[in-house]
């Protein structure tokens, strides 16, 4: 059975649109729905009370779209509402912690892998969790780096002081012998030649938006549901505002132009 519902994507921001970058590189083909809670980022600051509340209505808002898959771009909401999510979809969910902590798992060889995340996300231990599951013998090392998100929005992808802020962050998990990196926000592959500056050529950063596309080019051809229509793929974009030097973040994300965006207001 083909299938020509759109795959839904969201995100605390508009830093989801990295996992859209790589899903549009990776599944040509498909139809996207992505919304960005632009006027509430940043989650990873918040409480999980208020991240499971705002999880819960954007789920609401995208499963009365017709969509046949929804993806979790926001690391944050991965990490602390992802029951939420899949207990009001409907249909499968796929999020970035479980694509990240696989291909983690099989680039290490050292068996230690450092985390980088928001508080949010490395406070949950979601992504220790998830790789420990895998297997029980990886040593995870786990380091909040509050200060990239606004970093990468301010576009201060390859200034000196993110890179100074880099090294501090960073100083921990590399003492450990790490020999593997989980980018664990949707921010951080922005920051990837930076970051792998400072990490030295060794060690492996992990993509979690590039993980996530082969998953789910995984999951649809699995399912038989990839869209067998002839016409060029449509993508919408919604989100809850229109915040300054929106455009030029959002081509930044996107690696191309920002097509037009949907303002909606959820409750
Ligand atoms: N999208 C969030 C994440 O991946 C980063 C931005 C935020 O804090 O909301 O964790």
């Amino acid at each position: 059975m083909k299938n020509n519902k759109a795959i839904a994507v969201f995100d605390s921001g508009i830093g989801g649109l990295t996992v859209v970058s790589s899903l549009m590189k990776r599944l040509p083909g498909e139809n996207i729905i992505y919304f960005g809670d632009t006027a509430r980022v940043p989650y990873g600051i918040k409480s999980v009370e208020t991240i499971n509340r705002y999880a819960a209505q954007i789920t609401k808002f995208l499963t009365q779209k017709e969509v046949k898959l929804l993806i979790v771009a926001c690391n944050t909401m991965a990490a602390v509402a992802f029951q939420t999510i899949k207990d009001l979809s409907g249909v499968p969910v796929l999020e970035v912690i479980d694509a990240g902590a696989r291909n983690a798992v099989a680039q290490t060889r050292a068996k230690a892998i450092g985390v980088i995340g928001t508080p949010a996300t490395i406070n949950s231990n979601a992504y220790a969790r998830a790789i420990r599951l895998l297997d029980s013998k990886v040593k995870i090392f786990s380091q909040a780096c509050p200060l990239f998100v606004p970093l990468v929005e301010e576009g201060w992808i390859n200034h000196p002081a993110t890179k100074l802020i880099a090294r501090e962050y960073l100083k921990p998990v590399l003492d450990e012998k790490i020999d593997t990196l989980v980018l664990g926000c949707t921010h951080y592959p922005l920051l990837k030649p930076l970051l792998q500056e400072a990490v030295g050529g060794k060690i492996k950063l992990i993509d979690s938006a590039e993980a996530m596309a082969d998953i789910a080019a995984q999951l649809i051809e699995k399912q038989k549901i990839s869209n067998d229509a002839n016409a060029a793929p449509e993508y919408h974009f919604y989100v809850s505002d229109v915040p300054y030097r929106f455009q030029a973040i959002g081509e930044k994300f996107l690696g191309r132009k920002f097509d037009q965006v949907k303002l909606v207001s959820l409750q």
